[in-house]
């Protein structure tokens, strides 16, 4: 069957063979039977390039449901199965004004993907209301759970892209959310102005969703329509000598300063910089909006879209001598 609904880059490969489970058990049984030794887990496939056919059975998380697990006058603890869409899950919480990932609204993909990448925007990132997922060790068959800390969350980064990288799969996510005085994140200036526009001088948090709805609608292609996966590099992160030293060569390279010693550099920016923010080549592109965004205009092939990824990794080591890294996941 074509992988093209399964991926948000919306890339036609072929799966030799696929199914959707939606249990935990069904899971279980799937990958307890021999039959097809080769298997692929897919969640949203909102962070992976397909570039050729799969030779496996393709495993598609669908595992659905929402509940809460316990509540206090303050907080609520509410689990999320793997197979809910990420941006309907935050729609949920809305509903229920339980705050805390207002500001991660419409990220691409689902539940169960969203801690791997530590999906962040706007100044919040899934680490700041995680409280433990549950995953199913593929080698045991049995289920572990991770809590916040043993996730080891880092910047696009957690252990589910390191030491458990291939060895789990999440089936579920636990958060703690706000029920009432809600901490509003609203610091990051697109926020601010976008609030500002809209005459809010006391948004709720489905004000804030709203605005960050309207800045990434304004930024960000629909993959429906175009296909896409977000953010294709990470932001790189170099001394602070170094960035001294662009700084002379280029005087208005921003930057934030993440410790003493390392300064973050908006790829998005870089790559402008290097002329290819808008470019069109046949049916592929960088985004003309934000130049982090590599997209599919439509029949494009995985391959077509990875070589452009190198040839800009390229051209920002030649420019500025800073290698850039693939956010998302090349298979
Ligand atoms: N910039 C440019 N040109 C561009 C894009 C960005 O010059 O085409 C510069 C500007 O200086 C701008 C700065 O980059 O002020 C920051 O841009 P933006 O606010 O769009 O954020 P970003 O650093 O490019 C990151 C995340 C996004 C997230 C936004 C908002 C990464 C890799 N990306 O992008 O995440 O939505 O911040 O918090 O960290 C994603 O991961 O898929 C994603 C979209």
């Amino acid at each position: 069957i074509s992988l093209k609904p399964y991926n948000t880059f919306g890339i036609d490969v072929k799966a030799k063979h696929f199914t959707s489970i939606s249990s935990i058990d069904s899971l279980i049984d799937i990958l307890s039977s021999n039959i097809y030794p080769n298997k692929l887990i897919l969640g949203g496939g909102s962070n992976m390039l397909l570039t050729k056919d799969v030779n496996a059975l393709v495993i598609h998380i669908n595992i659905k449901g929402i509940s809460i697990i316990s509540e206090t006058e303050d907080h609520v603890i509410v689990k999320a199965n793997a197979g809910e869409v990420w941006h309907e899950f935050v729609l949920w919480c809305l509903k229920h004004d339980f705050g805390g990932i207002e500001n991660l609204s419409l990220i691409p993909g689902n539940v169960g993907t969203a801690p791997i990448q530590n999906i962040g925007a706007y100044g919040v990132e899934i680490k700041d209301t995680f409280v433990s997922c549950e995953a199913l060790n593929l080698e045991t068959k049995n289920i572990e759970t991770f809590t916040n800390e043993t996730c080891n969350f880092g910047y696009r980064q957690s252990i589910f892209k390191h030491e458990a990288k291939g060895k789990y799969i999440i089936c579920n996510v636990t958060f703690k959310l706000s029920k009432k005085n809600h901490e509003l994140h609203t610091g990051y200036g697109a926020i601010m102005s976008e609030l500002e526009t809209q005459n809010i001088t006391q948004p709720t948090i489905q004000d804030v969703s709203k605005a960050v709805i309207a800045i990434r609608q304004s930024k960000l292609p629909d993959p429906k329509q175009i296909g896409n996966s977000g953010s294709f590099f990470k932001n790189p992160v170099i001394s602070i000598t170094k960035y001294n030293l662009l700084k002379e060569n280029f005087p208005e390279i921003p930057g934030y300063v993440i410790s003493n010693t390392d300064i973050k550099v908006p790829a998005g920016w870089l790559i402008e910089k290097a002329g290819f923010k808008g470019k069109r080549f046949e049916n592929y592109g960088v985004h003309n909006k934000q130049a982090l965004v590599l997209v599919n205009y439509g029949g494009a092939s995985g391959t077509d879209i990875l070589n452009l990824s190198k040839l800009i990794q390229k051209t920002i080591q030649q420019l500025f001598d800073i290698s850039i890294e693939a956010e998302v996941n090349i298979l």
